[in-house]
Protein backbone atom coordinates (compact mmCIF):
# COMPACT_ATOMS: atom_id res chain seq x y z
CA UNK A 1 0.00 0.00 0.00
CA UNK A 2 1.22 3.31 -0.95
CA UNK A 3 0.92 6.38 0.73
CA UNK A 4 2.47 9.87 0.95
CA UNK A 5 0.41 10.54 3.78
CA UNK A 6 2.06 11.18 7.19
CA UNK A 7 -0.14 8.22 9.64
CA UNK A 8 -0.84 8.82 13.42
CA UNK A 9 -2.70 6.87 15.14
CA UNK A 10 -3.66 7.98 18.78
CA UNK A 11 -5.79 5.87 21.51
CA UNK A 12 -7.61 8.63 22.91
CA UNK A 13 -8.24 12.31 22.23
CA UNK A 14 -11.10 14.76 22.02
CA UNK A 15 -11.23 14.96 17.95
CA UNK A 16 -9.25 13.84 15.41
CA UNK A 17 -10.50 17.29 12.96
CA UNK A 18 -9.82 19.33 16.08
CA UNK A 19 -6.18 18.13 16.54
CA UNK A 20 -5.63 18.85 12.88
CA UNK A 21 -7.34 22.32 13.05
CA UNK A 22 -5.38 23.04 15.85
CA UNK A 23 -2.55 22.27 13.71
CA UNK A 24 -3.78 24.25 11.02
CA UNK A 25 -3.77 26.94 12.51
CA UNK A 26 -0.12 27.29 14.49
CA UNK A 27 0.99 26.53 10.93
CA UNK A 28 2.49 23.85 11.73
CA UNK A 29 1.24 21.31 8.47
CA UNK A 30 3.48 20.64 5.93
CA UNK A 31 2.99 17.02 4.47
CA UNK A 32 -0.60 15.39 4.19
CA UNK A 33 -1.22 13.85 7.61
CA UNK A 34 -4.04 10.97 8.46
CA UNK A 35 -4.73 10.69 12.12
CA UNK A 36 -6.71 7.71 13.39
CA UNK A 37 -8.41 7.82 16.92
CA UNK A 38 -9.49 4.44 18.73
CA UNK A 39 -11.69 6.85 21.17
CA UNK A 40 -12.77 10.27 20.44
CA UNK A 41 -13.87 11.94 23.63
CA UNK A 42 -15.74 15.05 21.83
CA UNK A 43 -16.39 14.00 18.48
CA UNK A 44 -17.66 16.52 15.83
CA UNK A 45 -21.03 15.93 13.66
CA UNK A 46 -21.87 18.81 10.72
CA UNK A 47 -24.16 21.74 12.20
CA UNK A 48 -22.53 21.76 15.34
CA UNK A 49 -24.29 18.33 16.24
CA UNK A 50 -22.05 15.24 18.44
CA UNK A 51 -20.47 12.32 16.61
CA UNK A 52 -20.93 9.09 19.23
CA UNK A 53 -18.81 6.34 18.27
CA UNK A 54 -18.04 3.01 20.63
CA UNK A 55 -14.14 2.16 19.42
CA UNK A 56 -14.50 -1.42 18.84
CA UNK A 57 -17.45 -0.47 16.37
CA UNK A 58 -16.33 2.52 14.33
CA UNK A 59 -13.84 3.92 12.20
CA UNK A 60 -12.83 7.59 13.37
CA UNK A 61 -9.85 9.70 11.44
CA UNK A 62 -9.16 13.03 9.46
CA UNK A 63 -6.67 13.73 7.12
CA UNK A 64 -5.19 17.00 6.79
CA UNK A 65 -4.92 17.89 2.91
CA UNK A 66 -3.18 20.38 1.25
CA UNK A 67 -4.62 21.93 -2.33
CA UNK A 68 -3.33 24.52 -4.67
CA UNK A 69 -6.61 25.49 -5.18
CA UNK A 70 -8.49 28.34 -3.31
CA UNK A 71 -11.69 27.47 -0.79
CA UNK A 72 -13.90 28.94 -3.66
CA UNK A 73 -12.48 26.48 -6.10
CA UNK A 74 -13.20 23.88 -3.65
CA UNK A 75 -17.04 23.06 -4.33
CA UNK A 76 -17.66 20.23 -4.90
CA UNK A 77 -14.88 18.51 -2.54
CA UNK A 78 -17.38 16.62 -0.09
CA UNK A 79 -19.46 15.10 -2.83
CA UNK A 80 -15.69 13.74 -3.90
CA UNK A 81 -14.81 12.52 -0.23
CA UNK A 82 -18.64 10.21 -0.66
CA UNK A 83 -16.59 9.16 -3.67
CA UNK A 84 -13.47 8.37 -2.46
CA UNK A 85 -14.92 6.63 0.99
CA UNK A 86 -17.46 4.30 -1.21
CA UNK A 87 -13.90 3.11 -3.24
CA UNK A 88 -11.66 2.38 -0.38
CA UNK A 89 -14.58 0.76 1.20
CA UNK A 90 -15.02 -1.23 -1.95
CA UNK A 91 -11.23 -2.29 -1.88
CA UNK A 92 -10.93 -3.16 1.89
CA UNK A 93 -14.02 -5.26 1.02
CA UNK A 94 -12.95 -6.48 -1.64
CA UNK A 95 -15.77 -5.70 -3.32
CA UNK A 96 -16.61 -4.65 -6.78
CA UNK A 97 -18.06 -0.62 -6.76
CA UNK A 98 -21.56 -2.10 -8.73
CA UNK A 99 -21.12 -5.12 -5.96
CA UNK A 100 -21.55 -2.27 -3.27
CA UNK A 101 -24.40 -0.32 -5.21
CA UNK A 102 -26.41 -3.60 -5.57
CA UNK A 103 -25.96 -3.90 -1.78
CA UNK A 104 -27.65 -0.67 -1.46
CA UNK A 105 -24.66 1.74 -0.74
CA UNK A 106 -25.46 5.34 -2.00
CA UNK A 107 -24.38 8.73 -1.45
CA UNK A 108 -26.57 11.52 0.25
CA UNK A 109 -26.14 15.27 -0.78
CA UNK A 110 -23.94 17.01 0.28
CA UNK A 111 -21.94 14.14 2.21
CA UNK A 112 -23.46 11.19 3.82
CA UNK A 113 -22.98 7.59 3.00
CA UNK A 114 -26.29 5.18 3.30
CA UNK A 115 -27.05 1.59 3.02
CA UNK A 116 -30.78 1.08 2.10
CA UNK A 117 -31.55 4.90 3.20
CA UNK A 118 -29.96 4.58 6.73
CA UNK A 119 -26.90 6.14 7.61
CA UNK A 120 -23.29 4.33 7.37
CA UNK A 121 -20.88 7.37 7.41
CA UNK A 122 -20.37 10.99 7.97
CA UNK A 123 -17.96 13.34 6.64
CA UNK A 124 -17.17 16.56 8.17
CA UNK A 125 -14.94 19.23 6.35
CA UNK A 126 -13.47 21.92 8.04
CA UNK A 127 -10.42 24.42 7.31
CA UNK A 128 -9.47 27.03 4.88
CA UNK A 129 -6.59 29.64 3.71
CA UNK A 130 -4.98 31.37 6.45
CA UNK A 131 -4.09 34.29 4.04
CA UNK A 132 -4.29 35.03 0.75
CA UNK A 133 -1.87 33.15 -1.31
CA UNK A 134 -1.36 30.84 1.46
CA UNK A 135 -1.72 26.93 0.69
CA UNK A 136 -5.50 25.85 1.01
CA UNK A 137 -5.62 23.33 4.06
CA UNK A 138 -8.94 21.06 4.29
CA UNK A 139 -9.16 18.64 7.54
CA UNK A 140 -11.51 16.03 6.16
CA UNK A 141 -13.18 13.81 9.46
CA UNK A 142 -14.54 10.61 8.13
CA UNK A 143 -16.81 8.36 10.81
CA UNK A 144 -18.07 5.05 9.53
CA UNK A 145 -20.09 2.57 12.00
CA UNK A 146 -18.65 -1.14 11.57
CA UNK A 147 -21.05 -3.07 13.44
CA UNK A 148 -23.40 -3.05 16.50
CA UNK A 149 -25.42 0.36 15.46
CA UNK A 150 -28.10 -0.85 18.23
CA UNK A 151 -25.98 1.12 20.57
CA UNK A 152 -25.89 4.35 18.73
CA UNK A 153 -27.82 7.09 20.15
CA UNK A 154 -30.04 8.00 17.40
CA UNK A 155 -30.94 11.56 18.63
CA UNK A 156 -27.24 12.65 17.64
CA UNK A 157 -27.72 11.57 14.23
CA UNK A 158 -30.19 14.18 12.34
CA UNK A 159 -33.26 11.63 12.86
CA UNK A 160 -31.55 9.39 10.25
CA UNK A 161 -31.38 5.44 10.79
CA UNK A 162 -28.40 3.85 11.60
CA UNK A 163 -26.09 1.03 9.38
CA UNK A 164 -23.03 -0.65 9.50
CA UNK A 165 -20.65 -2.31 7.22
CA UNK A 166 -22.10 -5.25 9.10
CA UNK A 167 -25.00 -4.95 6.82
CA UNK A 168 -23.07 -5.51 3.53
CA UNK A 169 -20.22 -8.08 4.62
CA UNK A 170 -20.43 -10.93 6.73
CA UNK A 171 -16.73 -9.79 8.50
CA UNK A 172 -16.02 -6.20 7.97
CA UNK A 173 -12.20 -5.54 7.45
CA UNK A 174 -9.84 -5.28 10.29
CA UNK A 175 -9.79 -1.41 11.08
CA UNK A 176 -6.36 -0.71 9.84
CA UNK A 177 -6.28 -2.40 6.44
CA UNK A 178 -9.75 -0.23 6.31
CA UNK A 179 -8.18 2.63 7.32
CA UNK A 180 -5.27 2.44 4.73
CA UNK A 181 -7.64 1.91 1.92
CA UNK A 182 -9.25 4.70 2.75
CA UNK A 183 -6.63 7.39 3.03
CA UNK A 184 -4.90 5.76 -0.71
CA UNK A 185 -8.12 6.52 -2.22
CA UNK A 186 -8.69 9.63 -0.58
CA UNK A 187 -5.54 10.57 -1.72
CA UNK A 188 -5.78 9.41 -5.19
CA UNK A 189 -9.20 11.21 -5.67
CA UNK A 190 -8.06 14.46 -3.78
CA UNK A 191 -4.92 14.91 -5.91
CA UNK A 192 -7.28 14.65 -9.44
CA UNK A 193 -9.60 16.58 -8.29
CA UNK A 194 -7.37 19.55 -7.14
CA UNK A 195 -6.15 19.09 -10.92
CA UNK A 196 -9.27 19.00 -12.44
CA UNK A 197 -12.20 19.98 -9.96
CA UNK A 198 -15.53 18.34 -9.72
CA UNK A 199 -17.21 18.74 -13.03
CA UNK A 200 -14.91 15.23 -14.07
CA UNK A 201 -16.75 13.35 -11.02
CA UNK A 202 -20.80 14.75 -11.11
CA UNK A 203 -21.92 11.59 -13.57
CA UNK A 204 -20.38 9.24 -11.10
CA UNK A 205 -21.50 10.71 -8.09
CA UNK A 206 -25.06 10.79 -9.30
CA UNK A 207 -25.19 7.25 -10.27
CA UNK A 208 -24.84 6.90 -6.20
CA UNK A 209 -27.23 9.30 -5.57
CA UNK A 210 -29.11 8.50 -3.23
CA UNK A 211 -32.48 10.43 -3.48
CA UNK A 212 -32.19 11.05 -7.33
CA UNK A 213 -35.96 11.71 -8.93
CA UNK A 214 -37.24 11.50 -5.61
CA UNK A 215 -39.31 13.84 -4.16
CA UNK A 216 -36.85 16.02 -1.23
CA UNK A 217 -37.05 19.00 1.23
CA UNK A 218 -34.38 21.03 1.98
CA UNK A 219 -34.06 22.49 5.40
CA UNK A 220 -31.51 24.13 7.75
CA UNK A 221 -31.03 26.65 10.83
CA UNK A 222 -32.80 29.82 9.64
CA UNK A 223 -33.41 29.07 6.77
CA UNK A 224 -36.90 28.25 5.24
CA UNK A 225 -37.78 24.51 3.75
CA UNK A 226 -37.45 24.14 0.10
CA UNK A 227 -39.02 21.06 -1.69
CA UNK A 228 -38.79 19.76 -4.73
CA UNK A 229 -38.11 16.87 -6.56
CA UNK A 230 -34.23 15.95 -7.11
CA UNK A 231 -32.43 16.50 -10.11
CA UNK A 232 -28.89 15.43 -9.13
CA UNK A 233 -26.01 17.93 -9.16
CA UNK A 234 -24.51 20.51 -11.07
CA UNK A 235 -20.66 20.79 -12.32
CA UNK A 236 -19.66 22.72 -8.74
CA UNK A 237 -21.66 19.71 -6.72
CA UNK A 238 -24.72 21.76 -5.77
CA UNK A 239 -28.13 20.22 -5.28
CA UNK A 240 -30.81 20.77 -8.67
CA UNK A 241 -34.61 20.72 -7.51
CA UNK A 242 -37.27 20.88 -9.79
CA UNK A 243 -39.46 23.08 -8.65
CA UNK A 244 -43.01 23.46 -10.52
CA UNK A 245 -41.07 23.70 -13.75
CA UNK A 246 -37.99 25.79 -12.86
CA UNK A 247 -34.39 24.51 -11.61
CA UNK A 248 -33.62 25.58 -8.17
CA UNK A 249 -29.83 25.76 -7.50
CA UNK A 250 -28.98 24.70 -3.70
CA UNK A 251 -25.39 25.01 -2.35
CA UNK A 252 -24.13 23.19 0.13
CA UNK A 253 -23.74 24.29 3.85
CA UNK A 254 -25.38 23.17 7.19
CA UNK A 255 -28.60 22.09 4.97
CA UNK A 256 -30.56 18.20 5.23
CA UNK A 257 -31.95 16.72 2.88
CA UNK A 258 -34.74 14.12 3.30
CA UNK A 259 -37.14 12.54 1.18
CA UNK A 260 -40.73 14.21 1.33
CA UNK A 261 -43.57 11.17 1.28
C1 LIG B 1 -21.60 13.95 10.29
O1 LIG B 1 -22.18 13.11 9.63
O2 LIG B 1 -22.25 14.73 11.03
C2 LIG B 1 -20.11 14.07 10.20
C3 LIG B 1 -19.43 13.13 11.16
C4 LIG B 1 -17.92 13.21 11.11
C5 LIG B 1 -17.29 12.41 12.21
C6 LIG B 1 -15.80 12.34 12.09
S1 LIG B 1 -15.10 11.13 13.16
C7 LIG B 1 -13.50 11.72 12.80
C8 LIG B 1 -13.57 13.23 12.71
N1 LIG B 1 -13.39 13.85 14.00
C9 LIG B 1 -14.49 14.46 14.42
O3 LIG B 1 -14.60 15.07 15.51
N2 LIG B 1 -15.46 14.34 13.52
C10 LIG B 1 -15.02 13.61 12.36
Amino acid sequence: MTTNCILERVIETRSTNDDLLERWRAGELVDPVARIAHKQTAGKGRAGRSWLAHPEDSLCFSLAYPFKRTPAELSGLSLLVGLAVLSGIAQACNYSESELHEAGLRLKWPNDLLINHQKLAGILIEGGQARAGDTTWMIIGIGINLRNTELIDLSVNNGLKVSSLAHITQSPPDIEYLWLKLVESLENHLQKFDLHGFQAYKELWMHWDAYLGQNVCISGVGRDPVFGIEKGVDDFGALLLLQENKIVTVHAGDVSVRIQS
